[in-house]
C-alpha cells in the first residue's frame, strides 16, 4: 500500500513549483532600489536623532513644525534626481560638493573628540541609506 506521503508527493511538489515561480517572477519585477523601506526612510529623514534633514531641508512634511530653509525642499526630489544620484549625494555630499554644508551619511569620519559609540562610523549605515533613497524616490510632487 503506498504511504500518504508518497501518495501527496505529485501536489507538493506542483506547490513548490508555483511558490518558486512566484519568487522568480517577484525578483524579476523588484527594482534594484526596492531594497530600502520607504516608511523607515521617512521616519531617519524626519528624525532629530538619526538623519535631522530637516535641520537644513523642507519638505511635505505636515507634521514637523520645524523645517530648515538652508537647502533647497526635499519635494520634488524623486523627480529630480535618480536611485543613483541620490544614494551618491547622500552617501557623500563632500566628494561631489567639498564646500557643502551637507554631511556625508555613508562615509566614515576621521574625528577626534566623537563619543566611543560613534568613533569611525558613518552617520547612516547601507541600508539605511537604501531607505533613505526610497523615500525620497517617492517624492515625486513638486511643493
Ligand atoms: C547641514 C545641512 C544639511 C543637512 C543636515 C542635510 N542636507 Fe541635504 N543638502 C544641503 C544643501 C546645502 C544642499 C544643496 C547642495 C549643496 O550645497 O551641497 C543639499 C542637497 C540635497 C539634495 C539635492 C536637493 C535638490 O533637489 O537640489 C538632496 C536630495 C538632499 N540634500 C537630501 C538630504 C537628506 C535625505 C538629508 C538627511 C539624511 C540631508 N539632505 C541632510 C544641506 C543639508
Amino acid at each position: 500500500m503506498p504511504s500518504s506521503a508518497s501518495a501527496c508527493a505529485p501536489a507538493v511538489s506542483i506547490i513548490r513549483a508555483i511558490a518558486c515561480g512566484a519568487l522568480a517572477l517577484l525578483l524579476l519585477a523588484t527594482p534594484a532600489w526596492a531594497a530600502g523601506d520607504a516608511a523607515r526612510g521617512r521616519a531617519i529623514v524626519t528624525t532629530r536623532q538619526k538623519g535631522l534633514c530637516l535641520l537644513c531641508h523642507s519638505g511635505p512634511f505636515p507634521e514637523e513644525r520645524f523645517q530648515g530653509n538652508l537647502a533647497p525642499s526635499l519635494a520634488g526630489a524623486g523627480r529630480r534626481w535618480s536611485a543613483a544620484e541620490l544614494r551618491a549625494r547622500i552617501t557623500d555630499s563632500q566628494g561631489l560638493n567639498p564646500d557643502s554644508i551637507m554631511p556625508s551619511y555613508g562615509v566614515s569620519p576621521a574625528l577626534r573628540d566623537v563619543a566611543p559609540a560613534f568613533r569611525g562610523k558613518p552617520i547612516l549605515t547601507e541600508a539605511e541609506i537604501e531607505d533613505v533613497v526610497a523615500f525620497l524616490l517617492t517624492l515625486t510632487d513638486a511643493e
